[in-house]
């Protein structure tokens, strides 16, 4: 599988299994298969409720742990340095780990308030990475990075940041494309991981995206996956399916220039 370097010399593979909405007591299992089918990247958050499953599942799986990376988030509601460096701790005790390979802030603001109070918690943001960069230095986390970041939201970050971050996670799938912050942060040296590539599973009821896949001779779902690796993103399908997630690791055709500029255009 394709994978980027991330600035501290670490290779993050393009495809990654999203774990949102799988239950703690079924991670385990989605992760042995994901590992199973070849992904060496798993993606997880304090949010999800399932730290425990996804660490038992590359416990379990046979695998080297140093040949998987595993993503989690410090929760979007944690706007403070303490409470940030101490659910740090907790995430490695749930995951049974001695390090997290990235650690993302979840989101700007904390969920109830997302895009909806004009108050993007810089400060208060400011000092959740502190805690994130002295995890680095501790040895607890290799890479930091954000979710749900706004070109204005970076730029306040990077005002106190000593490390740089490396990744954002955003929502990007067929339909909803955010281009410019995409390449604002490309440009800017940040990777881009697309979280929901199948729209939540909407993309799969799309007329337009169906044509398209069967003239590509695929499902929607590995479209919708490809679209984004082509955007040059990580790409986070979730999936408890063992069929699914099989099938989502499966997308080593092209999409060309022409459909991929049509399927940027679409609007949900
Ligand atoms: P399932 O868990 O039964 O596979 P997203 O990643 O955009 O959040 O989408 C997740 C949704 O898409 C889930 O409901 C998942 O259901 C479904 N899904 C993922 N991969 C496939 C696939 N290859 N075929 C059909 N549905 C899929």
């Amino acid at each position: 599988m394709n994978a980027f370097t991330l600035p501290n010399g670490a290779s993050m593979p393009q495809l990654a299994l999203g774990t949102w909405l799988i239950p703690d007591n079924q991670a385990a299992e989605s992760v042995r298969q994901a590992l199973l089918c070849g992904y060496r990247h798993i993606d997880t958050a304090q949010a999800y409720e399932n730290e425990r499953g996804v660490g038992e599942g590359v416990r379990t799986s046979g695998i080297d742990r140093k040949d998987i990376f595993i993503t989690s988030k410090v929760a979007a509601e944690i706007k403070d340095h303490d409470l940030a460096a101490q659910s740090i701790d907790r995430s490695l005790e749930l995951l049974q780990v001695d390090y997290i390979d990235l650690m993302l802030i979840h989101c700007p603001q904390p969920w109830a308030e997302y895009e909806k109070n004009p108050y993007r918690y810089p400060t208060e943001n400011q000092a959740v990475w502190r805690a994130m960069e002295e995890a680095v230095q501790a040895g607890k986390l290799r890479a930091i990075g954000i979710s749900n970041f706004n070109q204005s939201d970076i730029e306040s970050l990077m005002q106190t940041a000593r490390i740089k971050p490396m990744v954002n996670q955003i929502y990007c799938h067929i339909g909803h494309t955010p281009l410019d912050l995409i390449n604002y942060c490309h440009q800017s040296g940040i990777i881009t991981e697309a979280y929901s590539p199948v729209a939540h599973g909407r993309a799969l009821n799309n007329q337009q995206i169906a044509s398209m896949a069967e003239k590509y001779g695929v499902s929607i779902a590995q479209l919708c996956i490809r679209y984004c690796l082509q955007l040059g993103m990580v790409t986070l399908p979730k999936s408890t399916n063992p069929e699914h997630i099989r099938q989502n690791a499966q997308v080593d055709f092209v999409i060309s220039d022409e459909d991929m500029k049509s399927l940027i255009k679409l609007v949900d």
